[in-house]
């Protein structure tokens, strides 16, 4: 009967429906018999009526048996996510209370002193060994030329000692650009023309980064997109003896609308122009053009002749397979910024209970390291890797 019922759908034999009424009569004769080939001997319990009867298809492989139990499938994850992979950002200001931030739900400024240092630690109790510091400056220390950027006792200098003090193997990160410090809201020094100069603010990036390795960084992260401060960085750390200070090169940057949450947080959007000075409404002439895949590779390859560590793409989701062409074409690991607008469209999306948050944010995370990512910056760090030891055994 098996050969048969082959040689049928070989032949191309069409599916039988099942007539509803003679159902009880087919189960003795032909249904029992295709049953039985169907399920390998064992005779199929209980289908819907009106489940057509067909012959078993002769088909080469199944992928489905490697699916077939939650045993297996752990078997054959391709892709585990750990929350040693996560940085989580945080958001801190020179005050004592914690700020949230509207667009982004769950999400504070904190106080430096003892909201940055429960986080970290409630972050650090569930996994979550690193951070990288985005400091808020208040706007009268805002200049043109950033200056407060290598103050040594700026709030992200005092925040970084203040957390490498309490947790001395917490992995401190830094965002190394002129933007949270600078009055025209650009992360380098803006002409009058408004052009954004790149070799002079590469000086500063450079005094940026040494002053934040001084107060113990153990990772500064160029995020400007100025041509050459890889290397020139390497050299001002190198030469004034930081020569374990890593770098984390934001490699891919995108000029991306998905930043939005975050310029609000550190009020960071660049400004209107003035009468004497043009002032770019956006950050295109250095970020990426979103429409450009092959460029990123050319960034890529720079970064990695100049000296860096790791290698970021940002935003994240949008970008997989930007972050695919840098895991696929570099030996360095690969940083994925899950930016603060993935962050807040996924929020307001559980928020209004069109999805179910817990999964989509698990999703996203697996997603991104599949991509190719090795580190994922995201500010779920603390709240997924919660989850992630609460069950979800098919997470870990
Ligand atoms: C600025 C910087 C930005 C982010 C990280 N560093 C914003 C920008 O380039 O305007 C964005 C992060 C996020 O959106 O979560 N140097």
């Amino acid at each position: 009967m098996a050969a048969q019922l082959q040689t049928m759908a070989l032949a191309g034999a069409k599916p039988v429906a099942a007539p509803r009424r003679a159902r009880s009569q087919l189960r003795v004769s032909a249904v029992a018999d295709v049953e039985r080939v169907q399920t390998n001997g064992n005779v199929r319990r209980g289908v819907p009526e009106g489940t057509p009867v067909v012959p078993v298809r002769d088909l080469p492989s199944r992928p489905r048996r490697n699916r077939k139990s939650e045993t297996v499938r752990r078997a054959f994850s391709e892709t585990v996510v750990h929350p040693a992979n996560f940085i989580m950002p945080v958001f801190v200001h020179d005050g004592d209370k914690n700020i949230p931030i509207d667009s982004m739900p769950g999400v504070s400024r904190l106080g430096w002193k003892n909201g940055l240092v429960d986080a970290v630690a409630e972050a650090r109790s569930v996994g979550v060994n690193q951070v990288v510091i985005f400091p808020k400056t208040p706007e009268e220390l805002k200049t043109s030329t950033a200056e407060e950027a290598f103050n040594p006792n700026g709030l992200a200098q005092r925040t970084i000692s203040l957390l490498k003090d309490k947790f001395p193997d917490l992995e401190v990160y830094t965002d190394v650009a002129l933007d949270p410090y600078n009055s025209d809201g650009h992360d380098g020094i803006v002409s009058d023309e408004g052009v954004i100069l790149n070799d002079e603010t590469i000086e500063y990036l450079c005094r940026q980064a040494v002053s934040q390795a001084r107060a113990g960084a153990d990772c500064v992260s160029p995020s400007d997109m100025m041509d050459g401060r890889v290397s020139a960085i390497r050299q001002a750390l190198d030469s004034e003896g930081f020569t374990n200070v890593s770098i984390m090169a934001y490699t891919a940057k995108y000029a991306s609308a998905f930043y939005g949450p975050f310029r609000d947080a550190l009020a960071s959007v660049p400004k209107a122009g003035q009468a004497h000075r043009r002032i770019p409404p956006n950050k295109k002439t250095y970020q990426q053009d979103p429409a450009n895949f092959r460029e990123a590779l050319r960034e890529a390859r720079l970064d990695e002749l100049e000296g860096a560590d790791i290698m970021m793409v940002k935003p994240g989701l949008p970008y997989l397979d930007v972050i695919r062409l840098l895991r696929d074409n570099s030996p360095l690991p690969i940083a994925a910024y899950h930016v603060s607008g993935e962050y807040a469209m996924l929020k307001a999306a559980a928020e209004r209970g069109w999805l179910n948050e817990k999964d989509a944010v698990l999703e996203a995370l697996l997603c991104l390291k599949r991509a190719g990512s090795d580190l994922i910056l995201t500010y779920s760090a603390t709240e997924a890797a919660k989850w992630m030891a609460e069950d979800s055994p098919s997470w870990r």
